[in-house]
């Protein structure tokens, strides 16, 4: 075998052959999550993303399990029965005879893993005696009205049961073929599938655990209280603090699952520190989340797909400031910040006060420029707005009609020519022409201002980002550099505004912006990034402690790290203002270089090297409950495969100044129309970066 030959996650992935060393080990891997196969937030991209290499390393020894929630798994799941004289099989049989309803199958998503989801409705009438079973075993009481933690208890002790059944199947199976005595692990994510390890344990059930906390309760509620709560993780009185928020019964089962666990493990450094003092449990492995990165074979394919979904945005942006249209497009920036609406935690307040001021900046010193600020935070809505979707409209007729002016015209200059004539410039344009263009003009006109809002937003006088749009005074005026569109609603492909999924959307912008205040990983800068798009983070985030802590000067990758630990709440809008104002002033042929260095960073974030901590905590979990099992792979591979450092870029980041020293042809330097000078892979090189 090649163990020594096994230097990062990415060989790891060679070695193991698609679950050869599992089968042959007789190992099996259950994966837990209420996100399976149901989109909420970034535990779903999570699971989603990681499924690539966890079938790599595990086969059909790998399943995930989750709840049934039709909407989302009816699109996403080819359901299929496990073949017969299997202990999949024999595990399903059993549970169904008991009145479950399960569905089986493969997750549409690249790995294309085995998936069971189970229907909690169909094991409602058990409620009563699982919700007793908790309190006898752990004096931990749900209330009836916390309906989403009855469906936890349910889903919970509906795969304590499966896993039961599966290891007697697996051991039934293995003693009928002389195979070695069979293995299980069983990974839970996050409070709401907590309740299935704690059942696990409680039970006895003799399989190995592992819980991965991707927030705790407690801390997502103190920080949107404007708690001061990283300098005072220590003091919190937790009980008291869980019962006045009525938060009691969840924190007791995340604690549990916390404690009861063979294997602990959190996203990120600072959610490990979060979780020690509010859990009260350290984490035995730290496991970063991941992407599955696709390479492009062209090496700058991805700047490519930023012009092309950039243009998309252009239409949206030409409809939704029809009648105001005085910018222009070329000299537009678009930024966004996107997320769970959790005002405070996601930084929405510091963006749009940090906002305030690029306004004022750009006003004074780069009246040219504009920026468009998108956000994107899921509200309650009643539905679109008059306003936005007549912008569309009559932008709409307005470019048929000229396609259809021009393809007359085409038609005249044809036959003219054809005649033998030179077609009359002056009499290109018909009456009837004009009449039609002038029409289109006049239902152009717009006496109000472009709306701040797409959509009707239920509660518009309470609404934070409404709220706080309207003090800073944003209000998209013909004065305005900085302009501003709040999208209460993710985005998707059918969406009538943009008619973008959310990653076009990102690939066509120019920044993310993500100054959170409570982000234990936060997926959103990290997918800008391996799309090459620049992005904000804090350093109170995971990501953005992830990234300081391997690469040597992160802002000059295109990674702005703003800081909310050390300094006071006005000195980190002064910075983040700062940060925006300086992207503002780079030129096209900047910003290229800057989103070459960002897609550079991308192999950082690839699940085929950031699995391979999984894989170790699963290991250890294992060796606890099986004290013989020898994982092939020695302890030292852990810690090598992790070991990534990116040096500071050869040359200094470029600012309008200092990237003249790197630019091969100094005299179009500047200039913002040289798009087609700019020779991207030149310009790699004499970086020192280009890897062909
Ligand atoms: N997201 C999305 N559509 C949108 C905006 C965001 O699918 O319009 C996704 C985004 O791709 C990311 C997730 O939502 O994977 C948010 O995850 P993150 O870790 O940033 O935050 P969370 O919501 O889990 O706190
Ligand atoms: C990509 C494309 C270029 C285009 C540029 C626009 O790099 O390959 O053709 O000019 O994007 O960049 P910008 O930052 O102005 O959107
Ligand atoms: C949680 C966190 C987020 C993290 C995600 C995936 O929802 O809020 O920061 O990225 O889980 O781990």
């Amino acid at each position: 075998r090649r163990i020594s030959r096994v230097e990062s996650g990415a060989d790891l992935l060679d070695f193991l052959d698609r679950g050869q060393s599992a089968s042959s080990e007789n190992r099996f891997t259950f994966e837990v999550a209420w996100e399976a196969a149901n989109k909420v937030g970034g535990i779903y991209t999570v699971i989603r993303s990681k499924a690539f290499v966890s079938t790599e390393e595990l086969g059909d020894q790998y399943c995930l399990m989750g709840p049934y929630k039709e909407e989302c798994a009816r699109q996403e799941v080819e359901e299929f029965e496990f073949p017969n004289n299997s202990p999949y099989q024999w595990a399903v049989n059993a549970i169904r005879s008991l009145g479950y309803k399960v569905h089986c199958g493969r997750w549409l998503v690249d790995g294309n893993p085995q998936i069971i989801l189970f229907d909690i409705g169909s094991a409602a009438w058990k409620l009563d005696e699982f919700r007793q079973e908790l309190w006898e075993k752990c004096s931990v009481g749900i209330p009836h009205l916390d309906i989403e933690c009855n469906d936890a208890v349910i889903l919970g002790y509906m795969i304590a049961q499966f896993i039961s059944e599966f290891k007697s199947a697996a051991e039934r199976f293995s003693q009928e073929r002389g195979l070695s005595e069979p293995k299980i692990v069983t990974h839970f994510h996050e409070w709401q599938a907590g309740v299935g390890l704690i059942a696990i344990r409680t039970r006895h059930i003799d399989v190995a655990t592992v819980f991965t906390t991707h927030a705790t309760l407690l801390g997502r509620y103190l920080c949107a209280g404007n708690t001061d709560f990283y300098n005072n993780l220590a003091k919190f009185s937790v009980d008291e603090e869980a019962g006045k928020r009525q938060i009691y019964h969840r924190y007791c089962i995340e604690r549990a699952a916390t404690h009861l666990a063979h294997v602990f493990t959190t996203v990120s450094e600072i959610t490990g520190y979060e979780a020690e003092h509010l859990l009260k449990r350290k984490a035995d492995v730290i496991t970063p989340n991941g992407l599955n990165v696709k390479k492009f074979s062209a090496i700058h394919e991805f700047q490519n797909l930023h012009a092309m979904a950039k243009e998309k945005i252009h239409e949206f942006t030409r409809g939704h400031f029809f009648g105001h249209f005085d910018f222009n497009l070329d000299k537009t920036l678009y930024f966004f910040i996107a997320g769970r609406y959790e005002f405070s935690n996601k930084g929405a307040d510091i963006f749009i006060e940090a906002l305030a001021r690029l306004n004022h900046y750009l006003k004074s010193s780069l009246p040219d420029t504009t920026v468009v600020a998108f956000l994107i935070f899921p509200a309650k809505t009643n539905n679109f707005n008059v306003e936005s979707l007549r912008g569309h409209a009559v932008t709409k007729q307005l470019r048929d009609t000229i396609q259809h002016v021009q393809q007359d015209i085409g038609r005249r200059m044809y036959d003219t020519c054809l005649s033998g004539r030179l077609p009359d410039g002056n009499q290109l344009l018909t009456k009837e022409d004009i009449v039609k263009i002038k029409r289109c003009l006049y239902s152009l006109q717009r006496h109000s201002m472009p709306p701040v809002t797409t959509h009707n937003i239920v509660d518009d006088w309470n609404d934070p980002v409404l709220n706080s749009i309207r003090r800073c005074n944003l209000f998209n005026t013909v004065h305005d550099r900085v302009k501003i569109v709040f999208h209460p609603e993710f985005l998707n492909s059918t969406n009538p505004l943009f008619g973008l999924e959310y990653e076009e959307f990102v690939r066509g912008c120019h920044l993310g912006v993500f100054p959170s205040y409570y982000e234990p990983w936060g997926y959103t800068p990290a997918e800008c990034t391996v799309m090459g798009i620049l992005s904000v983070t804090t350093n109170l985030s995971g990501f953005g402690c992830f990234m300081q802590e391997h690469i040597a000067d992160p802002k000059s990758y295109g990674i702005y790290i703003v800081d909310r630990r050390f300094i006071g709440l006005e000195n980190t809008i002064q910075q983040l203002a700062q940060f925006m104002y300086d992207f503002s002033k780079m030129n096209r042929r900047q910003r290229i270089i800057m989103r070459n260095r960002t897609e550079r960073l991308s192999d950082l974030l690839d699940w085929r090297n950031l699995g391979i901590y999984y894989r170790q905590a699963r290991i250890k979990a294992l060796q606890t409950v099986y004290p013989d099992y020898v994982d092939e792979i020695g302890e030292s591979v852990y810690s090598r495969a992790g070991n990534f450092n990116f040096p500071r870029p050869v040359s200094a980041p470029p600012s309008p100044s200092s990237s003249r020293h790197t630019t091969p042809a100094p005299s179009l330097h500047g200039s913002d129309d040289e798009e087609d000078s700019v020779d991207e892979d030149q310009e790699l090189h004499e970086l020192g970066m280009n890897n062909k």
